[in-house]
């Protein structure tokens, strides 16, 4: 059986962790060993003391994409969900997989003013208040995908539907087995 990752990017708020989820439980409804690797969890454990500077996200990039390629190499479905705001940090993440398995960027395209007017957080309005250094989108950068594999915007969109368009586009990829 060969795995596959599938890697949710886009700015805080955007939708990632929740469309996730919704694949994740899918997929495992149709009977994939699924692996879900959330940022904010990720951060609690095998990044625990990683903060927001590039150096820092970077370093949590790269190890999210070290254990996504070992899980999918083992056969599993892997879902990532973290911003991810740098286009080599990515690119690094993909090098590390594709020798393995299929690796599917889905960009969570919502934007800046959408994401600040659900802020389900409050760092938003921390970040415009000048309470948070290095905010996504606020005060550090967020470099888009130029070629990702799967591309949504969940502005007036329902997870559920976010998520079928997830699902289906990830049936239509070749080598992956969704
Ligand atoms: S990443 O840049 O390294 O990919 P990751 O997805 O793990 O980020 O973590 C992002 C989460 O950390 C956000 O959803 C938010 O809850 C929290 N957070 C705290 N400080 C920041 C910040 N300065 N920029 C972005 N997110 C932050």
């Amino acid at each position: 059986m060969t795995g596959f990752v599938v890697w949710f990017t886009g700015l805080s708020g955007a939708g990632k962790t929740t469309v996730a989820n919704i694949v994740e439980a899918e997929l495992e409804q149709r009977g994939l060993v699924v692996d879900h690797l959330d940022g904010d969890i990720v951060r609690t454990h095998l990044s625990k003391g990683l903060g927001f500077s590039k150096e820092d996200r970077d370093a949590n990039i790269h190890r999210i994409g070290w254990v996504a390629s070992r899980i999918a190499r083992a056969g599993a479905a892997v879902i990532v969900s973290a911003i991810s705001p740098y286009e080599e940090a990515r690119r690094h993440a993909r090098s590390l997989v594709e020798p393995h398995a299929p690796f599917v960027e889905v960009y969570v395209a919502t934007p800046l003013d959408e994401c600040a007017r659900r802020d389900p957080k409050g760092l938003y309005a921390a970040a415009f208040a000048g309470e948070i250094a290095d905010f996504t989108g606020v005060s550090a950068p967020y470099e888009q995908p130029s070629n990702p594999e799967i591309r949504i915007d969940t502005t007036g969109v329902s997870p559920a539907e976010s998520a079928q368009i997830v699902l289906d586009r990830l049936a239509q990829l070749d080598g992956v087995h969704a």
